[in-house]
């Protein structure tokens, strides 16, 4: 498997990418190797302080960062998807890549 820098990367700016269910596990570890990599990274958990915590957290050397959203983020609840939408729009205009990580 390549290291992170070795990967093909299409964005010449830091692209914005969220990922559901990200405050742990493979949505927080796939996080990280996206910063390292350049991304700016929303985390989001249906308790939004589990993902300001795991945002918190080192990811290692790079230029992009980790962040999460102010709220929480259930994506069974239609509601919270389009507030976690909005807020989005409102701060960073654009999602780039979608990684719809969450399950029970
Ligand atoms: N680990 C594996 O070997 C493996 C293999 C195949 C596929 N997968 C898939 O890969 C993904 C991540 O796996 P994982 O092992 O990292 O799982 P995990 O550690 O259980 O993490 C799942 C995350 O999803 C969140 N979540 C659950 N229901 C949610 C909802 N309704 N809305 C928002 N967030 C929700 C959980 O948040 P809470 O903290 O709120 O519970 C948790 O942060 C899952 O989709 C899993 O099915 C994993």
């Amino acid at each position: 498997m390549p290291a992170d820098n070795d990967a093909a990367w299409p964005w010449k700016d830091s692209p914005v990418c969220l990922i559901t269910g990200s405050a742990r596990g493979l949505g927080r570890g796939v996080a990280a190797a996206l910063a390292r990599r350049g991304a700016t990274v929303l985390l989001s958990a249906r308790d939004p302080a589990k993902a300001a915590a795991a945002a918190a957290l080192p990811s290692g050397e790079g230029a992009g960062e980790l962040r999460s959203l102010p709220d929480g983020l259930d994506v069974t609840d239609a509601a919270s998807i389009n507030a976690a939408a909005t807020a989005i729009q409102r701060s960073y205009g654009r999602v780039d890549v979608l990684i719809n990580n969450a399950a029970a």
